[in-house]
């Protein structure tokens, strides 16, 4: 039986999870903090990481140049380094859903208020503006008109240059909730709908979405495996909205947070994904 490491910086319930369900399977699995830790690039105790790597990390920065020096020993790593750069930047995420046919809103780039604004214009209003790098609906801003969006472009000069690289995207019109979908390898293995609790435009959990079960349709898996696809392969969350003409995937996550979606699923995710690693780690 393979052993597996997992790398974490702050245990979180799905950590936790993830030790039950290699217990219950029988399956090494060893826990590192590795926030507090030093590494040397050019030579690690490869024997610690045992067979294969979980990446869990909340910091992405983090997890990101953790993974690429593992890697770069021939450390087997879920996700890997490509798929932890790609599900982590929503413009690259993007693009390998355009590239793969995935529907996708409509997104454009823009590097000034100036640009942004025409960008602006040609999508329509309102329109959502989001950061490339971030997650749980950290400043992302849905703008109803022109004022709005001058005032987050004109903060967003002062911040760090990473946030002058203007995401815009079309709000797409959908009911008040949308999917996220559990890709463990070629499987879809659970989906829930998420609803936000105070009718905020954002349904993330982390802002108090409630968390319902979704049936896993032909469309969703459909969707979801080809968008998870589209970024690589491994563990991801597929996020999606329901619009008239069918699904639309606007984000794949790369380290998922499941604590919410395994009471309203009964779906036991942490275990098939300890399944998942025992397969890889073959
Ligand atoms: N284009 C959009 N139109 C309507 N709602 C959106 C749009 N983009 C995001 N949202 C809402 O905001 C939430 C967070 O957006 P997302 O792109 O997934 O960023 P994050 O990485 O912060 O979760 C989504 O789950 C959805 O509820
Ligand atoms: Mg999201």
């Amino acid at each position: 039986m393979p052993t597996i490491t997992m790398l974490y910086d702050a245990p979180r319930w799905e950590e936790k999870a993830l030790i039950e369900a290699a217990k219950r399977k029988n399956v090494t699995l060893k826990a590192i903090e590795c926030k507090d830790q030093y590494y040397n690039l050019a030579q690690i105790n490869r024997a610690e990481y045992g067979d294969i790597v979980l990446q869990r990390c909340i910091s992405y920065f983090r997890s990101l140049h953790l993974t690429a020096l593992l890697e770069a020993h021939g450390v087997k790593v879920v996700n890997g380094l490509h798929e932890a750069i790609i599900a982590g930047n929503k413009l690259l995420t993007t693009l390998a859903l355009i590239k793969a046919g995935v529907p996708t809103p409509k997104t454009m780039l823009a590097f000034t208020p100036q640009g942004s604004m025409a960008a602006l214009n040609e999508l329509g209003f309102p329109a959502v503006i989001k950061p490339v790098i971030g997650s749980w609906g950290r400043l992302l801003a849905l703008v109803n008109d022109r004022e709005a969006a001058e005032a987050v472009l004109e903060d967003r000069e002062h911040m760090f240059p990473l946030y002058q690289v203007y995401y815009l995207q079309e709000k797409v019109n959908r009911p008040p909730r949308d999917i996220r979908a559990f890709v463990v390898g070629d499987k879809v293995v659970a989906a829930i709908y998420r609803v936000s609790a105070d009718g905020s435009w954002r349904t993330n959990t982390s802002r108090g979405g409630k968390a319902l079960n979704c049936p896993v349709t032909k469309e969703v898996e459909e969707i979801c495996l080809k968008a998870a696809r589209a970024v690589g392969e491994g563990v991801f969350g597929v996020d999606c909205m329901e619009t008239a003409d069918g699904l639309v995937v606007h984000e794949v996550n790369n380290t998922t947070e499941f604590r919410n979606s395994v009471p309203a699923t009964g779906v036991d995710i942490p275990a098939h994904i300890i399944d998942y690693l025992v397969e890889k780690a073959k």
